[in-house]
């Protein structure tokens, strides 16, 4: 095999398993075929600014379990940026380097898969809490996110129980409800709402109160954040967009909290988790799984398979092209949500 020399780089939300993919990048790259690698820092800001370091051996050392990213993250949009891809063309040209790896969610990727097309060397491996990237089964950082959940919601249960309260928990999926709906059935919801299922305030109140009629009086709603009521029937707040067009979202739980409370009486309380869910330790499952993929990119990379994606199909890692990972998202199928449903009130 020819040795080549590489850049990596991580862009969009941060999330568990990330530093075990770029040490596995970097231990089976340099070891197993003596290629040299260059961190780029910030996603796709650093290729554009040049901001880069040797990503060695050294580098990677006692990262496998920890969370966030060694190379750091940013939302940069490599095609908003003015002369984005010109910048990014030359300084891989004054780095000689032979390809790019870029690891990320829809957006880090729809703009490899965009730098593809334009003739850029780049492959990608696919991260997110969110899950919602197609082509692949599963995305790491998902199973540690839905653990960070579940324990919360096993958590949230006691105190539920003990106060006779309603307790809303807002989880992240602002397109995709997976997260929500995952850690719903572990931690045994009573109700979950997620983006692809529009959902009717009455119905909500009604699953709660049949609850109570059965002598049930505490309720846990997990609700994603991008989860939306139907036919714009209550208001939410909007937030600043990103340089991907993506709404800064959150504000569904409070709004459940103040809906849920006046229509049924109960006292209701809404937790927030948040960029909990992003932070910490990966799970040994997103370890695994992020590890694979990044001995699979690598080789892929040293194969010239430029324009693919790593992806978990069943039990095997395969290379599936980057355009049909990131034609679409991959949503909650209404047969998923049916198992949940069985649960509701
Ligand atoms: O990376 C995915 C995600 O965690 C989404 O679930 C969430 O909507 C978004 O990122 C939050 O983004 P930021 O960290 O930029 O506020």
């Amino acid at each position: 095999m020819p040795r080549v020399r590489l850049g990596v780089l991580t862009g969009g939300g941060d999330c568990p398993g990330l530093n075990a993919a770029i040490r596995a990048i970097v231990r089976k790259g340099v070891d197993g075929h003596g290629h040299e690698l260059v961190g780029f820092r910030h996603g796709w800001r650093g290729p554009i600014e040049g901001d880069w370091f040797d990503l060695t051996i050294d580098e990677v050392r006692g990262i496998l379990p920890r969370g966030g990213t060694i190379l750091r993250s940013s939302r940069t949009n490599p095609l908003k940026r003015g002369a984005g891809l010109e910048r990014i063309r030359a300084n891989m040209e004054t780095l000689s380097l032979d390809g790019l790896i870029a690891i990320g969610g829809e957006d880090t990727l729809g703009a490899a898969q965009k730098l593809h097309e334009a003739g850029v060397p780049v492959l990608g491996l696919p991260k997110t809490i969110d899950n919602d990237l197609n082509g692949t089964d599963l995305t790491f950082g998902f199973d540690t996110a839905v653990q960070v959940a579940t324990d919360a919601i096993d958590r949230l249960h006691t105190t539920a129980e003990s106060h006779n309260r309603v307790l809303v928990v807002e989880v992240m999926g602002r397109h995709a409800g997976w997260i929500a709906l995952h850690s719903g059935i572990a931690g045994g919801a009573d109700v979950i709402l997620i983006p692809e299922r529009p959902f009717d305030i009455d119905e909500v109140c009604t699953h709660l109160k049949r609850r109570h009629e059965r002598g049930r009086y505490f309720s846990i709603v997990v609700a994603a954040e991008g989860a939306t009521p139907r036919e714009g029937t209550l208001a939410t707040v909007g937030g600043d967009k990103d340089e991907f067009g993506h709404e800064r979202l959150g504000g569904i739980g409070q709004v459940l909290e103040r809906e849920v409370e006046s229509r049924t009486g109960f006292e209701t309380r809404a937790t927030v988790l948040g960029h909990v869910q992003r932070g910490g330790t990966p799970t040994a499952f997103d370890r695994v799984l992020a590890t694979r993929c990044g001995i699979a990119a690598v080789d892929a990379a040293t194969a010239g398979k430029w324009g693919t994606m790593t992806a978990l199909r069943g039990t095997k890692i395969e290379l599936v092209p980057l355009a049909d990972a990131v034609a679409s998202l991959k949503t909650v199928p209404p047969e998923d949500f049916a198992v949940a449903e069985a649960f509701f009130g």
